[in-house]
């Protein structure tokens, strides 16, 4: 559809909201509904129609390219960008040059996910051949985010990024539309520079295109959407893509004397026996529930092992054993490869930095 146009997915940054997670996994590989979160912007690009995408790392390459590959598996063509230091979002943008060559181009952060997908925006930045274009949508807590300012007739005159006291519940979410001219505000006298928090932010190149008469257009997202940038934020995230995106398939034969309610996905190799499971649900491969209850949005990721336990609205990461707990396991995202028993009279507790624990 929009073939013409690049794609363009950071997928760096420090994560340090979602420590302790992030001290050992990439923010962008948590999985949300049993899928890496930056799954869900490359499947938006690529539905979208657009084939050529960048993906900007920083020392995280490896990790991520492992799991991305080359973009084959949906139809598209990665190049992996380097990002020499975290510098921000505009900064993202300024390394990225050379592959975006000119193009117009759909900025997509890798931690962002919009339910309704980007068409309609993109359709608009195609359409009204605007130079930029900043979506936008309503969010109660817009202080921690990009804020658009409006004049009477409703045209874009600001945009600034975490404002003490915004003066409508208006934000702009993790997705930019840009042609070349973007990359004017790099050089010259007038230039953007750092933020407070010494990132180039991507609120000073819209504030700059305005500033030098460029024309930026904006679109208000409908649907929802959400950056699971916060712990609280995963399990919702879970739980509304489980509701409205997830697809739901049994893969694997071995379930006995087992009662599976509602949606239930079940990946390949894994066995359920003497268990509950009410969805919905998903279970990925390789993984072993016994004499357990699976509650409503949930999902365990594979290689977990999971026997005499009750576990609901949570997510559970690879590798991880939960056995023997008596109380139930609710609201809770466990990491990779934990190991919580109940078998002990005493808690015994090896719990890392930063971690939380509501016993
Ligand atoms: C970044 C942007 C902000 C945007 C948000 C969306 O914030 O700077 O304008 O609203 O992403 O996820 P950060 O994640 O750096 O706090």
């Amino acid at each position: 559809m929009f073939g013409m146009l690049k794609g363009l997915i950071p997928t760096g940054g420090r994560g340090t909201r979602l420590r302790p997670f992030t001290f050992s996994t990439n923010k962008h590989l948590i999985p949300i509904a049993n899928k890496p979160l930056v799954f869900y912007p490359i499947e938006a690009l690529a539905k979208a129609g657009i084939k050529d995408i960048g993906i900007v790392t920083n020392d995280t390459r490896p990790e991520i390219e492992k799991v991305l590959g080359t973009g084959k598996q949906w139809g598209v063509n990665f190049t992996y960008i380097d990002q020499p230091y975290p510098g921000g979002l505009a900064h993202v943008i300024q390394v990225s040059e050379k592959f975006l060559k000119g193009s117009r181009f759909v900025f997509h952060l890798g931690d962002n996910l919009f339910t309704e997908g980007i068409g309609e925006p993109l359709a608009r930045f195609v359409k009204t051949k605007a130079n930029a274009l900043a979506p936008y949508l309503h969010h109660k807590d817009n202080r921690r985010l990009g804020v658009p300012y409006f004049n009477t007739k409703g045209k874009l005159m600001k945009y600034v990024e975490k404002p003490a006291n915004p003066p409508h519940d208006l934000a702009v979410p993790g997705l930019y539309f840009f042609d070349h001219n973007v990359f004017k505000c790099f050089s010259g006298r007038d230039k953007i520079t750092p933020s407070k928090r010494g990132e180039l932010e991507i609120g000073s190149v819209y504030q700059w295109l305005m500033e030098h008469g460029y024309y930026v257009e904006t679109y208000e997202i409908d649907g929802w959407w959400r950056d699971p940038g916060q712990l609280c934020d995963i399990t919702e995230a879970n739980r509304l893509v489980m509701e409205q995106k997830a697809e739901f398939i049994i893969q694997s034969p071995l379930i006995k004397k087992s009662k599976l309610i509602g949606k239930v996905g079940v990946g390949k190799g894994s066995k359920i026996y003497n268990s509950v499971i009410e969805g919905p649900v998903l279970i990925g491969d390789n993984v072993e529930i016994a004499k357990s209850y699976i509650g409503p949005y949930t999902s365990i990721y594979h290689n977990c092992k999971i026997k005499e336990a009750k576990i609901e609205n949570s997510v559970i990461m690879e590798g991880t054993i939960i056995e023997k707990v008596k109380r139930r396991i609710d609201q809770s995202f466990i990491g990779k490869e934990v190991t919580i028993t109940g078998k002990n009279r005493n808690h015994r507790l090896i719990i890392s930095d930063l971690s939380e624990v509501h016993l």
